[in-house]
């Protein structure tokens, strides 16, 4: 809901908890009143009253208090946008009008041929915001132009919480006191990176379920920078957008626009739990495709098989995979070209005809007659130099003339930026959906950029946004093709996981670490943001083949995993006819839960510090929930899980155990897990009777 003063110049957005305000001062200044709490217009009215504070001349009163801080003029806080022309740098604009409709409020200023729109979008007590940039004048450079700037309210000692990492360690949750001056958060890498989600929290004096917190997402793929700034006079500013440094992201001519990512931020006061659980609903509702169905159990070859496949060895896991009750089967990398080792073949998308001597149509026949749905791997953004589309085309991927190519894996990046590569992508990838009924595309990236020229090409800079758009606009159109293709996004795990890829994709892959102990707490950290129905998670071999030896139960494996959208990713062809029973058991237990950890609330009950932790998902009167030992010290007993989210007057039956319980006492006193040991797992199904 979108309101307007009378004045028409104070606006107030609302959802069902929140509220938004911004005013427009006389001298045409944007200022931010309130995000919050929901208030109401005369609300809104008597905030935009106070005055602004007197300052020395040392400090300026707009710093801390607009909502789109351009540079120039009195600011000396980190500017949303910086853009120059042949004859001056900075931005003065003046405010033409407002329009409302859809609950979207757009607030439209010029600078001479500049038009600046701020878009305002509340998708329940989450407000979208973005930018658009429309030049009608001489050629305009936009050294930086972020998607928003949000506001905090004044607290006495702000925390931030973000979620960084590295490959393999992906999604990792840390809190810290906020001091003054600026923590900047990014990536400088092309892609989302797995150094940092692009999220943030601020929270003064929250709890897992109480309290005031803050959280804003920014939906880019490619670079990126969030600065969280606490200002001298102790406010706090969050700003972030597009492009890490400010050197430019691209040059608009006349006629030309940019719009900038939606940067998202959600106002919750029930804790960093509510506010995930807000986002997660935000993210099912507006955000992931289809999201009402729910993902399919899936195996996926890469730890069992790696580069050495065949489609003989394919059947045979597929049979396995079938026989465990698994519903999609992917092929993941070494079924296309030269493709036998890291070191050739990418860029090929066509089979390997010694592997595949007919093509993916009878593997992907046999894998449909099993009842399974047919998946591929691809990374259509990379090139090997030693394959048939470098030798074509040296030129097609990102390099600085007369400089060494770097090479990770073996691979050079695309340069997608171009015409040609985006219109041969397309007729590769879409070739390959037509030729083999495939119901699912596993999408990887597995380099960051590094020498990101373009000879040739005047503004080379604009690279790193064209390629990210690039790679939508192919998303876009395969899904239109193909209707009927799922699409997952990996980037060498975590690598590429933020709402805009989210938008065109069915889900991610979390991490290459499929250790289920690590995993708990990258699962932890993912679901302070995103829900469980993208995040993809694996049960594999034991020992760990991937990472570090770890041994551990069947049961602590899948139970790591099913906190997720189960796979199984593990050599079937080694598991023994026990084990195979035993997957089986648990992948129909998880077909019965999944609608609740896919599609309900999630309650993180406790979080994987090394004890006991556990998970809790409901939806209506049912409830599920994962509960993990990690190690149990001095004999000590394990603590009971106080539940979460039940009503405490309904009678609550266990399947497991068959006991009845009151809610009020599950609520209070809890359920005792009888996990004992290390790495123990185990599951309990609540239903209201
Ligand atoms: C990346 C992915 C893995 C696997 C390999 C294949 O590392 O994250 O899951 O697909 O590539 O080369």
């Amino acid at each position: 809901m979108v309101e307007i003063a009378g004045n028409g110049r104070t606006w107030l957005l609302s959802g069902p908890t929140s509220s938004y305000a911004v005013h427009l001062t006389e001298n045409d200044e944007l200022l931010h009143l309130h995000w919050g709490a929901r208030i109401t217009l005369p609300d809104a009215e008597a905030l935009a009253m106070r005055p602004l504070p007197d300052y020395w001349p040392f400090e300026s009163p707009l710093d801390g208090r607009e909502e789109y801080p351009m540079e120039g003029g009195p600011r000396f806080v980190r500017p949303a946008l910086s853009v120059r022309t042949d004859e001056r740098r900075g931005t003065e604009w003046t405010f033409e009008t407002y329009e409302t409709g859809d609950d979207e409020l757009r607030l439209r200023f010029r600078d001479a041929g500049l038009g600046i729109t701020l878009h305002y979008r509340m998708r329940d007590d989450v407000v979208e915001r973005w930018v658009t940039l429309r030049n009608d004048g001489p050629v305009v450079e936009l050294l930086r132009a972020d998607s928003a700037t949000w506001t905090l309210p004044d607290r006495d000692q702000w925390r931030l919480s973000q979620l960084h990492g590295r490959w393999a360690a992906e999604s990792r949750l840390t809190r810290s006191s906020l001091t003054y001056g600026e923590k900047v958060i990014g990536s400088r890498r092309g892609h989302t990176g797995h150094q940092h989600l692009p999220w943030v929290a601020l929270d003064a004096d929250a709890t897992e379920e109480r309290g005031e917190v803050y959280g804003c997402a920014l939906g880019w793929s490619g670079s990126w920078r969030i600065a969280v700034a606490q200002l001298p006079d102790a406010r706090v500013q969050i700003t972030g957008g597009a492009g890490y440094d400010d050197s430019g992201l691209l040059r608009l001519a006349a006629g030309e626009s940019f719009t900038t990512p939606v940067f998202a931020g959600l106002w919750s006061d029930g804790g960093f739990g509510g506010a995930s659980r807000a986002w997660h609903a935000y993210q099912r509702a507006y955000v992931v495709p289809d999201a009402e169905r729910d993902r399919p159990v899936l195996f996926n070859s890469w730890e069992a098989t790696e580069f050495d496949i065949s489609e003989e060895q394919q059947r045979a896991l597929a049979r396995r995979a079938a026989a465990i009750g698994v519903e999609l089967f992917v092929v993941d990398d070494g079924w296309f070209g030269a493709r036998t080792s890291d070191r050739a073949g990418l860029g090929d998308w066509t089979p390997n005809p010694d592997r595949f001597p007919a093509g993916l149509k009878p593997l992907a026949d046999h894998v449909h007659a099993l009842g399974m749905q047919f998946g591929i791997w691809v990374e259509p953004e990379m090139v090997n130099p030693d394959s048939d589309l470098y030798r074509a085309h040296p030129d097609w991927v990102q390099f600085q003339p007369g400089r060494k190519r770097t090479e990770f894996r073996n691979q050079l990046v695309l340069n997608l930026a171009r015409e040609d590569v985006q219109e041969h992508l397309w007729e590769q990838l879409h070739a390959l959906l037509s030729s083999a009924p495939v119901d699912y595309v596993k999408w990887d990236f597995n380099r960051c950029f590094t020498d990101a020229g373009w000879p040739g090409e005047p503004s080379p800079q604009r690279l790193w946004v064209d390629h990210v758009r690039a790679f939508y606009a192919l998303l876009d159109r395969l899904r239109a093709a193909h209707p009927g293709v799922a699409f997952e996004s990996c980037s060498g795990g975590g690598g590429r996981i933020d709402l805009g890829v989210m938008s065109r994709t069915d889900q991610v892959w979390t991490s290459d670490n499929t250790d289920p102990l690590d995993r708990l707490a990258i699962q932890h950290g993912f679901s302070q943001i995103h829900p469980a129905r993208v995040m993809a998670a694996w049960v594999t071999d034991s020992p760990n083949t991937q990472l570090n030896g770890r041994t551990s139960t069947l049961r602590f494996r899948f139970v790591s995993a099913m906190a997720g959208v189960l796979g199984v990713g593990g050599d079937l062809t080694q598991w023994t006819d026990e084990e195979l029973a035993e997957a089986r058991d648990w992948v129909a237990l998880y077909k019965e839960i999944r609608p609740l950890v896919q599609r309900g609330d999630l309650y993180r009950l406790r979080p994987p510090t090394g004890g006991l932790s556990a998970v809790q998902y409901v939806r209506g009167d049912e409830s599920v929930v994962l509960a993990w030992l990690q190690a149990q010290s001095y004999g000590e007993p394990v603590p009971a899980l106080r539940l979460r989210g039940l009503d405490p007057t309904a009678t609550y039956e266990c399947r497991e155990t068959g006991e009845v319980y009151r809610g009020v006492v599950l609520l209070h006193h809890g359920l005792r897990t009888g996990l004992r040991g290390d790495l123990d797992a185990t599951v309990f199904r609540l239903c209201r009777i």
